[in-house]
């Protein structure tokens, strides 16, 4: 079975993108091209490849599930993921140990590229907010298979989070409950990192509002998202707004239809002329999605991103990410291809950990997917796994 068709983007003479008319956006932009298309059969030297590669991919499983992870979920999730964050620093700093990591992780096939709000992306599986906070690990992500990275989330100020503890494991839900609380240098020390750079997969920025007293009103909330909006928006290829962090001080205030009005009036009058996504929060009621939807339908909106962690939970502070957020991210990608017909780009995040959940989430309506939790209970070979079984089920046809 091919996979189902692409959204067909507004292509700039469409009725409802008003917005996108007055700043003479691209048409490219809307057009999206290649869908994942049905493929041959592999015959050769391309059958023996994969082989190879499926085999490396079990080996690596098995290391990790038998000997790293025990070890791993041993440690504080923090100090876990600082110390995978600075080895993954070191792996990305020169080119012997980025081959290295190709040869363990890499994978790659023609039938998984596509073009999504006029970028091209080598795959359709992306690292999700929040694993590189700010930006460090650019160099080593696209070693390990991703077709393309989201940093942030980054603030206007910086910010040291939440007090400590801030992240725990919950393998008996395949979860993990994050309340980092929007830690990170803040955007001018990220803007000034990312400066200049080139990146060899397609890089996002998610921009949140910085998580203190300040910026809960909501004049200086808006401002503080512009500000973080303007000083990054020259550094990926795409923007996302993250209107849902659940752990932000005063909640997750830009949901609301009044609040979000202005936060975008704001945003539309900032020119670029990147793609900008919202991250939406898995725990709106269906009129509260709905409200948003219609709201940034009269904006510089070009997709969503369904969905950040889920506080439907009694487990204390904090937003659960795995599959815990599973079926209320892939309700939430259904409910918004259907409402806005397929017109707007859909990157699914949420519990993916399996090509299988993938591709459930493609045949919903996502042009993308985005994950971290599946990574961390499954090991880095999963984004290589994910891939490879994408194409194999593209070509069961
Ligand atoms: C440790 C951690 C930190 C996160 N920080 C952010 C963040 O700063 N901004 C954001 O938009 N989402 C953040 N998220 C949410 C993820 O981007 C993603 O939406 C969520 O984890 C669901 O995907 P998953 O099940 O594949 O992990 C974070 C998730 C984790 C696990």
């Amino acid at each position: 079975m091919a996979l189902p068709q692409e959204p067909k983007y507004l292509d700039g003479n469409g009725s409802q993108h008003k917005v996108e008319k007055r700043i003479k956006t691209k048409k490219t932009l809307f057009v999206n091209s290649t869908p994942i298309q049905k493929g041959k059969p592999t015959v050769g030297f391309q059958a023996m490849k994969e082989t190879l590669i499926r085999v490396r991919n079990r080996a690596i499983r098995t290391l990790y599930k038998s000997i790293f992870k025990p070890i791993a979920f041993r440690m504080d999730p923090e100090v876990m993921h600082n110390h995978c964050s600075g080895i993954g620093r070191l792996l990305g700093s020169n080119p012997f140990t980025r081959a290295l990591t190709r040869l363990l992780f890499d994978y790659s096939h023609p039938l998984l590229e596509r073009t999504v709000a006029g970028i091209h992306f080598k795959n359709p599986i992306g690292l999700s907010a929040g694993f590189d906070k700010n930006a460090e690990l650019t160099k080593i992500i696209p070693c390990v298979s991703f077709g393309f990275m989201e940093v942030g989330s980054i603030t206007g100020e910086p910010c040291p989070g939440n007090p400590k503890p801030r992240l725990w494991r919950h393998p008996e839900l395949k979860s993990i409950r994050v309340y980092y609380g929007l830690m990170n240098d803040g955007c001018r020390a990220i803007a000034k990192r990312l400066a200049g750079r080139h990146f060899d997969i397609p890089m996002g920025i998610s921009v949140a509002k910085t998580n203190n007293e300040a910026t809960c009103e909501v004049d200086a909330g808006v401002q503080d998202y512009a500000k973080a909006f303007k000083t990054m928006k020259d550094c990926g290829a795409y923007l996302t707004v993250n209107l849902s962090c659940p752990n932000a001080y005063g909640g997750q205030p830009f949901t609301d239809p009044v609040k979000l009005e202005k936060l975008l009036q704001k945003l539309d009058d900032i020119p670029t002329k990147k793609p900008i996504f919202l991250k939406l929060s898995p725990d709106m009621s269906t009129a509260e999605l709905d409200k948003v939807l219609a709201i940034a339908s009269r904006h510089r909106v070009h997709g969503f991103i369904c969905t950040n962690l889920t506080k439907k939970h009694n487990l204390g502070n904090g937003g659960l990410s795995g599959k815990a957020v599973d079926e209320l991210s892939l309700a939430q990608i259904r409910h918004v291809h259907q409402k806005t017909k397929g017109r707007m780009a859909i990157i699914a995040c949420g519990g993916i950990f399996t090509a299988e959940d993938a591709w459930k989430r493609l045949e919903a309506g996502a042009s993308l997917l985005q994950l971290i939790t599946g990574m961390i209970y499954e090991g880095p070979q999963l984004i290589s796994e994910i891939n490879q079984g994408l194409v194999e089920r593209m070509k069961k046809g």
